[in-house]
């Protein structure tokens, strides 16, 4: 059970997933830069994320700070801020694409 992210024909997995953990902590912890330059603090909104539409029901609700970075269309599609999501429990397996 871990975290997977993708771009294109490429993955990474984490091997690992934990509750406590956002999902740029996830990418850091196997050392994948998927965008950050504000090191989590959700300022950038360059982390940006999308969870497969069949994950979406095991991560973290949507935040305010995701709101203010993300357009609606983007958010119903499951585009996330990796600082911002986190896995709803320990252990599960996630679907990750990278966007850009
Ligand atoms: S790392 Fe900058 S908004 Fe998430």
């Amino acid at each position: 059970m871990s975290v997977v992210f993708i771009r294109g024909q490429e993955q990474w997995d984490t091997g690992i997933s934990m509750q406590g953990l956002n999902l740029l902590a996830h990418a850091q912890m196997i050392e994948l830069p998927i965008g950050s330059t504000c090191g989590g603090h959700g300022k950038c909104g360059k982390d940006r994320i999308r969870i497969s539409l069949e994950d979406q029901h095991k991560v973290s609700p949507i935040t305010a700070i995701e709101k203010a970075h993300l357009k609606p269309d983007e958010l119903a599609v499951g585009v996330r801020l990796g600082c911002q999501c986190f896995p709803d429990s320990d252990g599960i397996s996630l679907q990750v694409f990278l966007q850009g």
